[in-house]
């Protein structure tokens, strides 16, 4: 699917009207969209750049724009809550994904994740999801497709407990990078040890402090991590609007905690962190 140009058949359109309604429609050739102010022909909006305003007969407004992948994210059906926005961003950087990388993610959940890692690994990668429940990778499975337009040669969504996962499951050959999203990600971490290649990025999002521990003590205890380090992100709006300039009184302020560890090669000792000696 095209992700700019004019607008083509198979797109996703986002519609705003002047209440700030948003109206999304897949473009299909003698489709219309009827509103209470108009009828919106699908022909006559396929060809148009983004950013125009189709005018109804009926005096109706709407700006048209092509849906980004977080407005697909928020607004898609999910079986599972998603990972919001602010810190998958978190997940790409920090996580490292990179052109050509092969990523292990659990759970697949609604398949927003691994809209945004199909699209860091680029044609190249590969990213294996596990999903425990059925009905959960058919959300994942429907709503990836739904937005690639298909379903993405780097992506394989499988159904099962990423705990029974095996070298051999993932072609024989450990990964470069490991996400979880999971309830109880600490029953995991014997496993994504022997999946992850030395030097690879293991990240977990965990929304309670009682996650946070555990998974922290998990890797800990399994000396073949670095230290783990975790961390929280918040993202606050502005309001920006002369002398009512000020920060929005509402915001998601808290959604997970991150965790970050990297994988020793089999055999190290990491040394051990130094305090600086009090006066
Ligand atoms: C919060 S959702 C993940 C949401 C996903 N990251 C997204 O952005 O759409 C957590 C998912 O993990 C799945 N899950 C839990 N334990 C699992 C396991 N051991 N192996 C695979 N999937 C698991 C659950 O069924 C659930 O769908």
């Amino acid at each position: 699917m095209a992700n700019s140009g004019p607008f083509q058949y198979g797109d996703r359109v986002q519609l705003t009207d002047a209440k700030r309604r948003h109206f999304t429609i897949i473009l299909e050739p003698g489709g219309a969209l009827h509103t209470h102010k108009g009828i919106i022909p699908h022909d006559e909006i396929a060809g148009k750049h983004e950013g125009t305003v189709y005018k109804t007969a009926m005096g109706g407004e709407y700006l048209c724009f092509r849906h980004l992948l977080v407005d697909h994210i928020l607004s898609m059906p999910r079986g599972a809550a998603v990972i919001y926005p602010k810190d998958t961003a978190q997940i790409l950087v920090e996580g490292d994904i990179f052109p050509g990388a092969r990523v292990l993610e659990a759970g697949a959940g609604s398949g927003a994740l691994s809209m945004a890692l199909l699209r860091a690994i680029g044609p190249t990668g590969e990213l294996i999801s596990y999903e425990i429940r059925e009905d959960h990778l058919e959300y994942a499975e429907s709503n990836v497709d739904g937005w690639f337009g298909g379903r993405p040669d780097t992506w394989s969504p499988r159904l099962g407990d990423l705990k029974e996962v095996t070298l051999d499951d993932v072609g024989g050959q450990p990964v470069d990078r490991i996400i979880l999203d999971m309830l109880e990600p600490w029953e995991c971490l014997e496993t994504c040890s022997k999946l992850l290649v030395p030097g690879g990025v293991f990240m977990t999002y965990v929304a309670t402090v009682p996650q946070l521990m555990k998974v922290m003590e998990g890797l800990r205890e399994l000396k073949c991590f670095t230290e783990p380090k975790a961390w929280e992100s918040l993202v606050r709006e502005w309001k920006v609007e002369g002398l009512a300039t000020r920060p929005e009184h509402r915001m998601n302020a808290h959604t997970a905690f991150l965790i970050w560890a990297r994988r020793l090669a089999d055999g190290t000792v990491a040394p051990r962190p130094q305090r600086r000696a009090r006066r």
